[in-house]
């Protein structure tokens, strides 16, 4: 729905069920007199002011677990498709260059045996780390808190962002987009990467800053990039950084599975029907 019909259909609306695309602020909710919930599609809030919505009484859902699985197989196929130049790959047998086999056509690094770095260990990061075990890596962590249990359980060391930066072959980002991880990656945390990293953001597009990866990827001071989420969504199809051989960029597509997407819409339906009826929400963030 665009933004005009939303306003328009928010005027009589108790509750929405709304899109991550979908900005949900205080001017949006000045147009909404009746709302009592939002029912956001997708584990992410930041597309919503919860100080908002908590001035007025509107509860928020999300839909946490249900994507965690499909999300963290995205990462790891971005950490394949970035590292072994997938993308690459492809565009040279459409483009009709596929000439004699030869040792060093399109040579990529090891995923297996190498060192991971996960930015943000929460559900979706610690499902990073336990497809990693199947590929014998290395796996190092940024959180705020511990998370023992997950780390001893997934063989995981908490390290500090700079250190993880540092070591890491791939670092995997996977932290929520709030005021504090805006921008976290930026020109100084790419310059402390090493020349043959590979970053991999299935998190929000703003947690890495845009301008200063395609510098990093466009002067060989890392060596590529996985992308789900980018800032800005849509993408151009025509920024420099869409145009780089060495940057693999899928649609937010993280969680695009048949069994996944609609158990998203089971939950954020579920979290409307269940406000109404007065009963717990399955998962309620304000
Ligand atoms: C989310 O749910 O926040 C993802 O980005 C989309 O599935």
């Amino acid at each position: 729905m665009d933004r005009g019909s939303l306003v328009e259909r928010l005027g009589v609306a108790d509750g929405l069920l709304s899109m991550l695309t979908d900005r949900i602020d205080a001017s949006l909710l000045d147009r909404a007199p009746n709302l009592r919930i939002v029912a956001n599609h997708a584990v992410g809030v930041d597309n919503i002011d919860l100080a908002a919505c908590r001035r007025r009484g509107i509860a928020v859902g999300n839909t946490p677990d249900v994507l965690t699985d499909s999300t963290a197989d995205l990462a790891f196929g971005l950490v394949l498709a970035a590292s072994r130049r997938l993308q690459e790959g492809i565009e040279h047998v459409r483009s009709g260059a596929w000439g004699p086999w030869s040792p060093d056509l399109l040579l990529g690094h090891d995923v297996t045996r190498s060192t991971l770095g996960i930015v943000g260990f929460g559900r979706v990061g610690q499902a990073v780390a336990t497809r990693a075990l199947g590929f014998d890596m290395e796996v190092l962590y940024v959180s705020r808190n511990a998370k023992s249990d997950a780390a001893g359980r997934l063989g995981a060391t908490r390290v500090g962002l700079d250190e993880c930066l540092r070591r890491s072959d791939h670092v995997v980002v996977a932290v929520p987009l709030n005021e504090e991880t805006r921008g976290l990656i930026g020109s100084e945390q790419l310059a402390a990467m090493k020349a043959t990293a590979n970053l991999v953001n299935i998190a929000r597009g703003p947690v890495v800053d845009t301008e200063a990866l395609y510098e990093a990827l466009h002067t060989g001071q890392i060596r590529c990039a996985g992308l789900d989420v980018t800032d800005p969504e849509p993408f151009p199809a025509d920024h420099p950084l869409a145009l780089l051989p060495n940057c693999t960029i899928v649609p937010h597509i993280g969680s695009a599975t048949v069994r996944t997407r609609t158990a998203m819409a089971d939950m954020a339906v579920d979290n409307l029907i269940a406000f109404f009826a007065g009963e717990p929400m399955p998962s309620r963030i304000v």
